[in-house]
C-alpha cells in the first residue's frame, strides 16, 4: 500500500521545529516530514541565491518522500524563496513564514512595534513591502538584526549566560524606542521565549507566527489535498549536517527522542 501523502516542512536548522510543534497540534493525523538544512546553517548571511538554490534542493526531496504540501518554515528562506518555489511547483500548497507585523500592530498600545530577525529577512524586499503595506498605520515599526541567536539555539544553548548576553543586546535599543511589542521574527525564537521574557519582563508582548502558519495549513490540506488517513499522524526527521548532533538537539526542542537522518547526496 502507498503511504499517505505527507506534509513536508523545512527551515536551515532546528528552529522550523518551532512551527512543527504547532502544526502537529493542528494535524494530529498527518505524516510530517522535517528537514534541518544544518549542513548550510545560518540563512541569515547567505545570499539569496543560495537560499533559492537550497529551498529548490530541499522541496524536491520533500516531494521525493511523499510530500503534497510544503511548509517553509523559515523567514529568511520565505524572502529569498517562496515566490520561486510557488511558481515552480504551483500545482501543491507553499506555505510561508513573515514577521507578524498585522498582529503586532494590533497588539501594541505604546504604537512601537520591535521586529528581531535575521539581517536577511530585515534586508529583503520582500520585508521592505510588508512595512510599506503597514506604512500607513500610525505605528513606528523599529527593527533588530540578530547575528549569532540562531547559532544559540542550533547549539541548543537556550538559557546559557551568552545566548542572555545576546537577548540583552538585541532587545535593549527597541526597548528604548519604545517597543511594548516584539515580534519573533525568525522560528528559532520561539525556543529562546522564557529567556526573552526574563530579560524583557511581562509587560512587553511576544508575538510569533507558528500557530497562524499552522491554522492557514490545516485550511489548506482540507480544501486542496485528498482525504487525508486518520490515526496516520507520525514524524520523520532529516538533516544536511551531522545526524547524530541533529538527533541530540532535535529531540530536545522536539521533546521527546527523535532518530535524524542524513539526507541523501543528490541533495546536500
Ligand atoms: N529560522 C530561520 C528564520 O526563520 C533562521 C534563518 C537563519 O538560519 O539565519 O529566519
Amino acid at each position: 500500500m502507498q503511504a499517505a501523502g505527507a506534509i513536508g516542512v523545512f527551515d536551515s536548522g532546528v528552529g522550523g521545529l518551532s512551527v512543527l510543534h504547532h502544526i502537529r497540534q493542528t494535524l494530529p493525523d498527518e505524516r510530517l516530514i522535517y528537514v534541518a538544512d544544518s549542513g548550510h546553517v545560518p540563512y541569515g548571511d547567505k545570499s539569496p541565491a543560495f537560499i533559492e538554490a537550497r529551498a529548490l534542493a530541499i522541496t524536491r526531496f520533500l516531494i521525493s518522500q511523499g510530500a503534497e504540501a510544503i511548509v517553509i518554515a523559515c523567514n529568511t528562506a520565505t524572502a529569498a524563496a517562496a515566490h520561486t518555489l510557488r511558481v515552480k511547483f504551483n500545482k501543491m500548497p507553499i506555505l510561508a513564514m513573515e514577521p507578524a507585523v498585522k498582529p503586532a500592530i494590533a497588539a501594541t498600545q505604546s504604537r512601537v512595534v520591535g521586529v528581531l530577525a535575521t539581517v536577511g529577512t530585515l534586508q529583503s524586499a520582500r520585508f521592505a513591502a510588508l512595512l510599506e503595506k503597514y506604512g500607513g498605520w500610525r505605528v513606528k515599526i523599529e527593527t533588530q538584526g540578530c547575528p549569532g541567536l540562531v547559532e544559540q539555539v542550533e547549539r541548543g544553548e537556550l538559557h546559557s549566560a551568552r545566548t542572555r548576553e545576546l537577548i540583552v543586546r538585541y532587545t535593549a535599543p527597541l526597548l528604548r524606542k519604545g517597543a511594548d511589542t516584539l515580534i519573533l521574527g525568525c522560528t528559532h525564537y520561539p525556543f529562546l521565549a522564557p529567556l526573552i521574557r526574563d530579560v524583557v519582563g511581562e509587560d512587553i508582548k511576544l508575538i510569533d507566527t507558528g500557530a497562524a502558519v499552522a491554522r492557514h495549513l490545516m485550511h489548506r490540506v482540507k480544501a486542496e489535498l485528498p482525504p487525508r488517513v486518520s490515526g496516520g499522524g507520525s514524524e520523520a526527521f532529516f538533516t544536511s549536517g551531522d545526524a547524530e548532533q541533529a538527533s541530540l538537539i532535535m529531540s530536545m526542542l522536539w521533546g521527546k527522542k527523535v532518530t535524524v537522518e542524513r539526507l541523501p547526496n543528490d541533495y546536500l
